[in-house]
Protein backbone atom coordinates (compact mmCIF):
# COMPACT_ATOMS: atom_id res chain seq x y z
CA UNK A 1 0.00 0.00 0.00
CA UNK A 2 1.09 3.32 -1.19
CA UNK A 3 1.71 5.92 2.08
CA UNK A 4 1.95 3.40 4.47
CA UNK A 5 4.67 4.18 7.44
CA UNK A 6 6.92 1.01 8.09
CA UNK A 7 6.16 1.10 11.88
CA UNK A 8 5.91 -1.91 13.98
CA UNK A 9 1.79 -1.44 14.18
CA UNK A 10 0.03 -3.96 12.55
CA UNK A 11 -2.03 -3.28 10.04
CA UNK A 12 -5.90 -2.27 9.75
CA UNK A 13 -8.02 -5.22 10.17
CA UNK A 14 -5.72 -7.25 12.12
CA UNK A 15 -6.82 -8.90 15.48
CA UNK A 16 -6.52 -6.69 18.01
CA UNK A 17 -9.79 -7.14 21.28
CA UNK A 18 -9.99 -10.49 20.60
CA UNK A 19 -13.84 -10.97 21.08
CA UNK A 20 -14.51 -14.41 19.38
CA UNK A 21 -17.94 -15.59 18.10
CA UNK A 22 -18.76 -18.97 16.62
CA UNK A 23 -22.16 -19.05 14.88
CA UNK A 24 -23.50 -22.37 13.54
CA UNK A 25 -20.14 -24.29 13.15
CA UNK A 26 -19.70 -27.73 12.24
CA UNK A 27 -17.23 -29.75 10.94
CA UNK A 28 -18.29 -33.68 9.63
CA UNK A 29 -15.83 -35.92 8.03
CA UNK A 30 -17.61 -38.19 6.45
CA UNK A 31 -20.45 -39.60 8.35
CA UNK A 32 -18.71 -38.23 11.45
CA UNK A 33 -19.88 -34.91 12.80
CA UNK A 34 -16.80 -33.78 14.64
CA UNK A 35 -18.61 -30.40 15.36
CA UNK A 36 -22.05 -30.08 14.92
CA UNK A 37 -23.47 -26.86 14.82
CA UNK A 38 -21.58 -25.17 17.62
CA UNK A 39 -22.49 -21.70 18.22
CA UNK A 40 -21.02 -19.89 21.57
CA UNK A 41 -19.63 -15.93 22.18
CA UNK A 42 -16.19 -15.66 24.00
CA UNK A 43 -15.84 -11.86 25.34
CA UNK A 44 -12.90 -10.28 24.93
CA UNK A 45 -10.35 -11.09 27.71
CA UNK A 46 -12.13 -14.65 29.45
CA UNK A 47 -11.24 -17.40 29.57
CA UNK A 48 -13.65 -20.18 28.13
CA UNK A 49 -12.67 -23.56 28.78
CA UNK A 50 -13.88 -26.14 26.28
CA UNK A 51 -14.69 -29.61 27.99
CA UNK A 52 -16.02 -33.25 27.03
CA UNK A 53 -15.49 -36.79 26.66
CA UNK A 54 -12.27 -37.83 24.65
CA UNK A 55 -13.64 -37.28 20.77
CA UNK A 56 -16.42 -34.64 21.53
CA UNK A 57 -14.97 -32.29 19.17
CA UNK A 58 -13.04 -29.97 21.12
CA UNK A 59 -9.61 -29.60 19.04
CA UNK A 60 -11.35 -29.92 16.05
CA UNK A 61 -13.71 -26.67 17.41
CA UNK A 62 -10.29 -25.19 17.98
CA UNK A 63 -8.07 -25.29 15.05
CA UNK A 64 -10.76 -24.01 13.13
CA UNK A 65 -10.43 -21.04 15.08
CA UNK A 66 -7.13 -20.38 13.58
CA UNK A 67 -7.96 -22.53 10.27
CA UNK A 68 -5.77 -25.49 10.29
CA UNK A 69 -8.98 -27.16 9.76
CA UNK A 70 -11.62 -25.39 7.95
CA UNK A 71 -15.48 -25.69 8.70
CA UNK A 72 -17.81 -27.08 6.74
CA UNK A 73 -20.62 -24.51 7.73
CA UNK A 74 -20.74 -22.02 9.58
CA UNK A 75 -18.85 -18.73 10.63
CA UNK A 76 -15.97 -17.99 12.69
CA UNK A 77 -15.61 -13.85 13.67
CA UNK A 78 -12.82 -12.47 15.65
CA UNK A 79 -13.86 -8.60 16.63
CA UNK A 80 -16.69 -9.21 13.96
CA UNK A 81 -13.75 -10.19 10.86
CA UNK A 82 -14.44 -13.48 9.27
CA UNK A 83 -11.59 -15.25 9.91
CA UNK A 84 -11.66 -16.51 6.32
CA UNK A 85 -11.05 -13.08 5.42
CA UNK A 86 -7.70 -12.75 6.75
CA UNK A 87 -5.01 -14.70 5.27
CA UNK A 88 -4.29 -17.84 7.31
CA UNK A 89 -0.54 -17.37 7.78
CA UNK A 90 -1.16 -14.45 8.70
CA UNK A 91 -4.01 -15.77 11.37
CA UNK A 92 -1.87 -18.47 13.04
CA UNK A 93 0.69 -16.01 14.00
CA UNK A 94 -1.88 -13.37 15.48
CA UNK A 95 -3.23 -15.94 17.47
CA UNK A 96 -0.79 -17.84 20.31
CA UNK A 97 -1.17 -21.62 20.20
CA UNK A 98 -0.33 -24.21 22.95
CA UNK A 99 -0.37 -27.94 22.90
CA UNK A 100 0.00 -30.61 24.75
CA UNK A 101 3.25 -31.61 22.57
CA UNK A 102 5.23 -28.43 22.92
CA UNK A 103 6.35 -28.48 19.79
CA UNK A 104 9.68 -26.37 20.71
CA UNK A 105 12.32 -26.82 17.99
CA UNK A 106 15.33 -28.74 19.50
CA UNK A 107 17.99 -27.02 17.36
CA UNK A 108 17.03 -23.43 18.50
CA UNK A 109 18.25 -22.43 21.99
CA UNK A 110 15.02 -21.84 24.28
CA UNK A 111 15.68 -17.74 23.58
CA UNK A 112 15.54 -18.35 19.97
CA UNK A 113 11.98 -20.75 20.07
CA UNK A 114 10.29 -17.95 22.51
CA UNK A 115 11.72 -15.33 19.71
CA UNK A 116 10.19 -17.04 16.84
CA UNK A 117 6.91 -15.10 16.58
CA UNK A 118 8.13 -12.22 16.90
CA UNK A 119 10.68 -12.06 13.98
CA UNK A 120 8.11 -13.76 12.12
CA UNK A 121 6.14 -10.69 12.39
CA UNK A 122 8.89 -8.40 11.90
CA UNK A 123 9.68 -7.11 14.72
CA UNK A 124 12.82 -4.76 15.09
CA UNK A 125 16.25 -7.15 16.37
CA UNK A 126 16.20 -4.68 19.52
CA UNK A 127 12.46 -4.66 20.73
CA UNK A 128 12.87 -9.05 20.15
CA UNK A 129 15.79 -9.91 22.64
CA UNK A 130 14.09 -7.65 25.81
CA UNK A 131 10.61 -8.85 25.11
CA UNK A 132 12.30 -12.59 24.99
CA UNK A 133 13.96 -11.80 28.73
CA UNK A 134 10.87 -10.55 29.62
CA UNK A 135 8.54 -13.13 28.94
CA UNK A 136 10.85 -16.11 30.29
CA UNK A 137 10.88 -13.94 33.77
CA UNK A 138 7.08 -13.84 33.27
CA UNK A 139 6.78 -17.78 33.14
CA UNK A 140 9.27 -18.35 35.65
CA UNK A 141 12.19 -19.06 33.85
CA UNK A 142 14.75 -16.80 34.36
CA UNK A 143 16.50 -15.50 31.29
CA UNK A 144 19.69 -15.67 32.57
CA UNK A 145 19.53 -19.48 33.72
CA UNK A 146 17.17 -20.45 30.68
CA UNK A 147 17.93 -18.22 27.57
CA UNK A 148 20.55 -19.82 26.40
CA UNK A 149 19.51 -24.03 27.46
CA UNK A 150 18.31 -26.32 24.52
CA UNK A 151 14.35 -27.84 25.04
CA UNK A 152 15.99 -31.31 25.52
CA UNK A 153 18.03 -29.80 28.63
CA UNK A 154 14.68 -28.97 30.67
CA UNK A 155 11.99 -30.40 31.99
CA UNK A 156 8.33 -31.35 30.80
CA UNK A 157 7.14 -28.69 32.87
CA UNK A 158 9.58 -25.90 31.66
CA UNK A 159 9.47 -26.82 28.15
CA UNK A 160 5.74 -26.04 28.88
CA UNK A 161 6.98 -22.75 30.33
CA UNK A 162 8.74 -22.03 27.05
CA UNK A 163 5.38 -22.75 24.67
CA UNK A 164 3.99 -20.55 26.57
CA UNK A 165 5.83 -17.59 26.29
CA UNK A 166 6.47 -18.62 22.70
CA UNK A 167 2.78 -18.79 22.05
CA UNK A 168 2.60 -15.48 24.29
CA UNK A 169 5.94 -13.52 22.34
CA UNK A 170 3.73 -11.50 19.38
CA UNK A 171 1.16 -10.45 22.30
CA UNK A 172 -1.84 -12.00 20.50
CA UNK A 173 -5.10 -10.70 22.25
CA UNK A 174 -6.38 -14.49 21.19
CA UNK A 175 -4.85 -17.56 22.73
CA UNK A 176 -5.87 -21.76 21.70
CA UNK A 177 -4.32 -24.00 24.47
CA UNK A 178 -5.19 -27.51 23.76
CA UNK A 179 -4.94 -29.28 26.95
CA UNK A 180 -1.46 -27.82 27.79
CA UNK A 181 -0.93 -29.03 30.60
CA UNK A 182 -2.34 -32.54 30.90
CA UNK A 183 1.47 -34.15 30.60
CA UNK A 184 3.01 -32.86 33.25
CA UNK A 185 2.70 -34.18 36.43
CA UNK A 186 0.18 -32.93 39.01
CA UNK A 187 1.77 -30.78 41.09
CA UNK A 188 3.53 -29.20 38.08
CA UNK A 189 0.55 -29.12 36.47
CA UNK A 190 -0.81 -27.35 39.75
CA UNK A 191 1.73 -24.51 39.48
CA UNK A 192 1.47 -23.58 35.70
CA UNK A 193 -1.97 -23.35 36.34
CA UNK A 194 -1.92 -20.85 39.29
CA UNK A 195 0.99 -19.42 36.94
CA UNK A 196 -1.23 -18.94 33.93
CA UNK A 197 -3.63 -17.50 35.92
CA UNK A 198 -1.42 -15.17 37.62
CA UNK A 199 -0.02 -13.49 33.67
CA UNK A 200 -3.66 -13.73 32.83
CA UNK A 201 -4.45 -11.28 35.80
CA UNK A 202 -1.24 -9.26 34.64
CA UNK A 203 -2.06 -9.19 30.87
CA UNK A 204 -5.80 -10.12 29.70
CA UNK A 205 -6.07 -11.72 26.91
CA UNK A 206 -9.25 -13.98 25.29
CA UNK A 207 -8.57 -17.33 26.05
CA UNK A 208 -9.48 -20.28 24.26
CA UNK A 209 -8.64 -23.91 26.97
CA UNK A 210 -9.50 -26.84 26.39
CA UNK A 211 -9.46 -29.69 28.83
CA UNK A 212 -11.19 -33.02 29.48
CA UNK A 213 -10.43 -32.43 33.37
CA UNK A 214 -13.61 -30.55 35.23
CA UNK A 215 -11.39 -29.55 38.09
CA UNK A 216 -9.22 -27.42 35.75
CA UNK A 217 -11.97 -26.04 33.97
CA UNK A 218 -14.09 -25.04 37.38
CA UNK A 219 -10.17 -23.39 38.03
CA UNK A 220 -9.42 -21.39 34.94
CA UNK A 221 -12.63 -20.22 33.50
CA UNK A 222 -14.89 -17.57 33.55
CA UNK A 223 -17.36 -19.81 31.07
CA UNK A 224 -17.34 -23.72 30.79
CA UNK A 225 -18.47 -24.86 27.43
CA UNK A 226 -19.45 -28.61 28.15
CA UNK A 227 -19.46 -30.56 24.65
CA UNK A 228 -20.89 -34.33 24.20
CA UNK A 229 -20.75 -35.36 20.78
CA UNK A 230 -19.91 -32.50 19.09
CA UNK A 231 -23.11 -30.41 20.32
CA UNK A 232 -23.01 -28.00 23.20
CA UNK A 233 -24.98 -29.35 26.29
CA UNK A 234 -24.24 -26.11 28.35
CA UNK A 235 -22.48 -22.75 28.58
CA UNK A 236 -22.28 -21.12 31.79
CA UNK A 237 -19.98 -19.52 34.47
CA UNK A 238 -18.85 -22.12 36.46
CA UNK A 239 -19.92 -21.35 39.55
CA UNK A 240 -23.86 -22.05 37.49
CA UNK A 241 -22.69 -25.11 36.08
CA UNK A 242 -21.69 -26.84 39.49
CA UNK A 243 -25.18 -25.78 40.53
CA UNK A 244 -27.08 -26.09 37.97
CA UNK A 245 -26.24 -28.58 35.44
CA UNK A 246 -28.15 -28.67 32.58
CA UNK A 247 -28.61 -32.47 32.43
CA UNK A 248 -27.88 -35.23 33.50
CA UNK A 249 -24.94 -36.15 31.50
CA UNK A 250 -23.64 -32.57 32.32
CA UNK A 251 -24.05 -33.56 36.30
CA UNK A 252 -22.01 -37.15 35.72
CA UNK A 253 -19.38 -35.51 34.62
CA UNK A 254 -19.71 -32.30 37.18
CA UNK A 255 -19.36 -35.24 39.64
CA UNK A 256 -20.86 -35.59 42.80
CA UNK A 257 -18.30 -34.16 45.03
CA UNK A 258 -19.60 -30.56 43.75
CA UNK A 259 -19.95 -28.50 47.05
CA UNK A 260 -16.25 -29.48 47.11
CA UNK A 261 -15.38 -28.32 43.56
CA UNK A 262 -17.11 -25.38 45.08
CA UNK A 263 -13.54 -24.83 46.74
CA UNK A 264 -11.52 -24.14 43.22
CA UNK A 265 -13.78 -21.26 42.54
CA UNK A 266 -12.64 -19.02 45.59
CA UNK A 267 -9.35 -17.58 46.03
CA UNK A 268 -7.04 -16.90 48.59
CA UNK A 269 -7.63 -13.01 48.14
CA UNK A 270 -11.49 -13.75 48.23
CA UNK A 271 -11.04 -14.39 52.15
CA UNK A 272 -10.14 -12.13 55.07
CA UNK A 273 -7.04 -13.23 55.62
CA UNK A 274 -4.61 -11.76 58.92
CA UNK A 275 -1.87 -10.35 57.74
CA UNK A 276 2.01 -12.43 58.21
CA UNK A 277 3.39 -11.41 61.35
CA UNK A 278 7.01 -10.60 60.05
CA UNK A 279 9.73 -9.50 61.94
CA UNK A 280 12.59 -8.51 59.44
CA UNK A 281 16.35 -9.89 59.97
CA UNK A 282 18.31 -8.10 62.11
CA UNK A 283 15.22 -6.13 64.06
CA UNK A 284 15.71 -5.22 67.42
CA UNK A 285 14.40 -8.13 69.92
CA UNK A 286 12.97 -5.54 71.89
CA UNK A 287 10.77 -3.70 69.44
CA UNK A 288 9.80 -7.44 68.46
CA UNK A 289 8.49 -7.84 72.09
CA UNK A 290 7.37 -4.34 72.22
CA UNK A 291 5.01 -5.40 68.64
CA UNK A 292 3.51 -8.15 70.34
CA UNK A 293 2.63 -6.66 73.53
CA UNK A 294 0.55 -3.97 71.53
CA UNK A 295 -1.10 -6.05 69.62
CA UNK A 296 0.53 -5.06 66.51
CA UNK A 297 2.26 -7.97 65.71
CA UNK A 298 0.34 -11.23 66.64
CA UNK A 299 2.37 -14.40 66.38
CA UNK A 300 1.04 -17.85 65.39
CA UNK A 301 1.69 -20.35 67.65
CA UNK A 302 4.75 -18.38 69.16
CA UNK A 303 5.98 -17.92 66.60
CA UNK A 304 6.70 -15.12 63.90
CA UNK A 305 8.14 -15.23 60.57
CA UNK A 306 11.57 -13.75 59.85
CA UNK A 307 12.06 -12.15 56.81
CA UNK A 308 15.10 -11.02 54.13
CA UNK A 309 14.94 -7.27 53.46
CA UNK A 310 13.25 -7.64 50.82
CA UNK A 311 10.43 -9.24 52.48
CA UNK A 312 10.93 -13.04 51.42
CA UNK A 313 10.00 -15.66 54.48
CA UNK A 314 13.08 -17.07 55.61
CA UNK A 315 11.67 -19.27 58.81
CA UNK A 316 9.25 -19.23 61.89
CA UNK A 317 11.23 -18.26 64.73
CA UNK A 318 9.25 -18.52 68.53
CA UNK A 319 9.29 -15.02 70.14
CA UNK A 320 10.91 -16.90 73.20
CA UNK A 321 14.09 -17.53 71.22
CA UNK A 322 14.32 -13.67 69.85
CA UNK A 323 17.53 -12.24 71.64
CA UNK A 324 18.85 -8.91 71.11
CA UNK A 325 18.38 -9.05 67.77
CA UNK A 326 16.34 -11.37 65.25
CA UNK A 327 18.69 -14.00 63.91
CA UNK A 328 17.03 -16.33 60.98
CA UNK A 329 19.08 -18.58 58.02
CA UNK A 330 16.52 -19.46 55.42
CA UNK A 331 14.68 -22.59 56.66
CA UNK A 332 11.75 -24.39 56.05
CA UNK A 333 8.31 -21.95 55.45
CA UNK A 334 6.95 -24.44 52.75
CA UNK A 335 3.93 -24.10 51.62
CA UNK A 336 4.41 -20.94 49.88
CA UNK A 337 0.47 -19.85 48.77
CA UNK A 338 -0.48 -17.22 45.88
CA UNK A 339 -3.25 -14.87 46.39
CA UNK A 340 -5.00 -16.69 43.15
CA UNK A 341 -4.46 -20.20 44.82
CA UNK A 342 -7.86 -21.18 45.11
CA UNK A 343 -8.97 -22.62 48.34
CA UNK A 344 -8.95 -26.11 46.79
CA UNK A 345 -5.39 -25.94 45.92
CA UNK A 346 -4.43 -24.63 48.95
CA UNK A 347 -6.00 -27.40 51.05
CA UNK A 348 -3.98 -29.53 49.12
CA UNK A 349 -0.82 -27.77 49.80
CA UNK A 350 -1.36 -27.46 53.63
CA UNK A 351 -1.98 -31.15 53.87
CA UNK A 352 0.67 -32.52 51.77
CA UNK A 353 3.35 -30.47 53.77
CA UNK A 354 1.07 -31.49 56.95
CA UNK A 355 1.46 -27.80 57.65
CA UNK A 356 -1.68 -25.90 60.13
CA UNK A 357 -1.02 -22.82 58.02
CA UNK A 358 0.78 -21.16 54.67
CA UNK A 359 2.22 -18.36 54.10
CA UNK A 360 0.57 -16.46 51.26
CA UNK A 361 3.37 -14.29 49.33
CA UNK A 362 2.50 -11.38 46.30
CA UNK A 363 4.13 -11.65 42.78
CA UNK A 364 7.66 -10.49 44.31
CA UNK A 365 7.45 -13.89 46.69
CA UNK A 366 7.10 -10.71 49.96
CA UNK A 367 5.11 -12.80 52.65
CA UNK A 368 1.48 -11.01 52.72
CA UNK A 369 -0.92 -12.92 54.61
CA UNK A 370 -1.01 -16.29 56.57
CA UNK A 371 -3.91 -19.23 55.21
CA UNK A 372 -4.92 -21.52 57.95
CA UNK A 373 -6.91 -24.83 57.46
CA UNK A 374 -9.80 -23.60 59.46
CA UNK A 375 -10.03 -19.98 57.56
CA UNK A 376 -9.97 -21.55 54.27
CA UNK A 377 -12.58 -24.46 55.84
CA UNK A 378 -14.63 -21.16 56.50
CA UNK A 379 -14.54 -20.19 52.88
CA UNK A 380 -16.38 -23.78 51.78
CA UNK A 381 -19.24 -22.80 54.18
CA UNK A 382 -19.56 -19.23 52.43
CA UNK A 383 -20.49 -20.43 49.11
CA UNK A 384 -22.79 -22.95 50.72
CA UNK A 385 -24.62 -20.20 52.67
CA UNK A 386 -25.07 -17.95 49.64
CA UNK A 387 -26.45 -21.20 47.02
CA UNK A 388 -29.10 -21.69 50.19
CA UNK A 389 -30.01 -17.80 50.21
CA UNK A 390 -30.80 -17.98 46.67
N1 LIG B 1 -8.99 -35.84 10.36
C1 LIG B 1 -10.03 -36.56 10.79
N2 LIG B 1 -10.64 -37.47 10.00
C2 LIG B 1 -11.69 -38.17 10.43
N3 LIG B 1 -12.25 -38.06 11.65
C3 LIG B 1 -11.69 -37.16 12.49
C4 LIG B 1 -10.55 -36.37 12.13
N4 LIG B 1 -10.23 -35.58 13.17
C5 LIG B 1 -11.10 -35.87 14.16
N5 LIG B 1 -11.99 -36.82 13.75
C6 LIG B 1 -13.08 -37.35 14.57
O1 LIG B 1 -13.84 -36.26 15.03
C7 LIG B 1 -14.25 -36.47 16.38
C8 LIG B 1 -13.75 -35.31 17.25
O2 LIG B 1 -12.32 -35.37 17.37
P1 LIG B 1 -11.49 -34.34 18.26
O3 LIG B 1 -11.93 -32.96 17.90
O4 LIG B 1 -10.06 -34.65 18.10
O5 LIG B 1 -11.99 -34.68 19.73
P2 LIG B 1 -11.43 -34.26 21.16
O6 LIG B 1 -10.38 -33.21 20.97
O7 LIG B 1 -12.63 -33.74 21.91
O8 LIG B 1 -10.90 -35.50 21.80
C9 LIG B 1 -13.74 -37.82 16.77
O9 LIG B 1 -14.77 -38.75 16.56
C10 LIG B 1 -12.61 -38.06 15.81
O10 LIG B 1 -12.41 -39.44 15.58
MG1 LIG C 1 -8.32 -33.25 21.58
Amino acid sequence: MPGTPATDAPPPGDVRAGTLELRGVTKRYGPTLAVDDLSLTVPAGKVCVLIGPSGCGKTTALRMINRLIEPTAGEILIDGTDVRRRPAARLRREIGYVIQQVGLLPHLTVAQNVATVPRLLGWAKARVGPRVDELLALVGLPPGDYARRYPAELSGGQQQRVGLARALAGDPPLMLMDEPFSAVDPITRERLQTDFLRLHRAVPKTVVFVSHDIDEAVKMADVIAVMRAGRLVQFAPPAELLADPADEFVADFVGADRALKGLALTRLEDLDLPPAPTVRRGEAGGDVRDRVASGTLVPIGGAVLATGDDGHPLRWVPVAAIGDRVEATPGRTEPLLSPVTTLRDALSALFEAGASHGVVVDGAGRAVAVADVATIGGGLAAPAEKAGDA
